[in-house]
């Protein structure tokens, strides 16, 4: 008599890995340019980390734990984002670690393409890791940390270009 035949193997697809970017930066402090960026990035991945680069020799004005509280308020709203520190390694490094194979980042105008560009050739020579570039929304072309924190410096009128919250930090900081 024929032995019964065998059962079939159970088919099991692989369980589908949730996709996930970097979006690094100094964000000292994050401005509502950066967040343009943050917002699409997150309608693109399942999880966005935004990743706070600390450069322990060059003294910002906002803490590392300060800019942190600031991103956090800021995407309260955008349940797959998170926030993270780094410094003093590669972001290549934390992207392999946290299993992340593309860089997210946002695109003003040519300045930023000759500083960008350079840095993704470089970070996909070391591991293979993807930058992805978003042209800036022009409404915040002119918009960068460091341009926000001269003119509230000087009394100037940053609404519009930073969040209610990041401009009362930075008029606390001024005061
Ligand atoms: O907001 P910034 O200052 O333009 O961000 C620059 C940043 C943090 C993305 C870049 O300096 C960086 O990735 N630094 C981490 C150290 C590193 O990996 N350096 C090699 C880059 S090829």
């Amino acid at each position: 008599m024929e032995p019964a035949p065998s059962a079939p193997e159970p088919v099991t697809a692989p369980a589908p890995q949730p996709r996930r970017c970097v979006c690094p930066g100094s964000y000292d402090p994050i401005t509502l340019g950066h967040l343009d960026v943050i917002r699409r990035a997150a309608a693109l991945y399942d999880e966005v980390v935004v990743a706070v680069l600390y450069n322990q020799s060059k003294q910002g004005m906002f803490s590392p734990a300060e800019r942190l509280e600031l991103i956090r308020h800021e995407c309260a709203e955008l349940p797959n984002v998170r926030a993270i520190e780094f410094h003093g390694r590669l972001l290549v490094d934390v992207c392999q670690e946290l299993g992340i194979a593309a860089i997210v980042k946002g695109l003003r105008g040519e300045t930023d393409y000759s500083y960008e560009l350079p840095m993704a050739v470089m970070n996909r020579h070391l591991t293979g890791v993807e930058t992805l570039f978003l042209p800036g929304d022009p409404a915040y072309t002119q918009v960068s940390s460091s341009l926000i924190k001269e003119v509230a410096r000087f009394g100037g009128n940053i609404k519009g270009l930073v969040g209610p919250r990041v401009a009362e930090a930075l008029a606390a900081k001024l005061a």
